[in-house]
């Protein structure tokens, strides 16, 4: 099995991305019409998904992150480490993970998770959690 710090081949970005875009057909999203699809590359190689889902009362609203990020942990347990999360919507825009979502992200990811996002030309980029959430919340009690 790769190591956590290999980097993904073009070919498990590729898959990751369609992955994302398949889980976005899926997006509840009667109210702003966005449909988001998250595709989370687990360290063990598997990948899970999820997809927004929005409700009338708009705070109530789950992102696509955060569904795929609660979906592994339901599957898979809490001590899952996140390698990789490709972000996809279906409205041909620009989409980087929320301030909430890198929370969530941060909170099971490595020094070496990488986010790879849509542009709004249709190319995608990439960072990693550190660099899109570089203070991010730290429980010290
Ligand atoms: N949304 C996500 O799914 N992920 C994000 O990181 C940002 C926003 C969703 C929430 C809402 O259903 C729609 O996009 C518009 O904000």
């Amino acid at each position: 099995m790769l190591s956590a710090a290999q980097p993904l081949t073009p070919q498990q970005i590729t898959d990751l991305q369609q992955c994302a875009a398949k889980a976005a057909h899926n997006a509840y999203a009667p109210y702003s019409h966005f449909r988001v699809g998250a595709a989370v590359l687990l360290s063990d190689s598997t990948i899970v998904t999820g997809c927004n889902v929005e409700n009338a009362s708009y705070r109530l609203t789950t992102c696509a992150e955060q569904n795929a990020i609660t979906s592994a942990v339901a599957q898979h347990g809490p001590a899952i480490r996140i390698r990789a999360i490709a972000i996809a919507n279906l409205n041909s825009a620009a989409s980087q993970p929320c301030g909430a979502c890198r929370q969530t992200i941060h909170e099971f990811s490595t020094p070496d998770t990488v986010i790879y996002f849509p542009n709004a030309d249709g190319s995608f980029s990439h960072a990693t959690i550190a660099e899109l959430l570089p203070a991010a919340f730290l429980l010290n009690k």
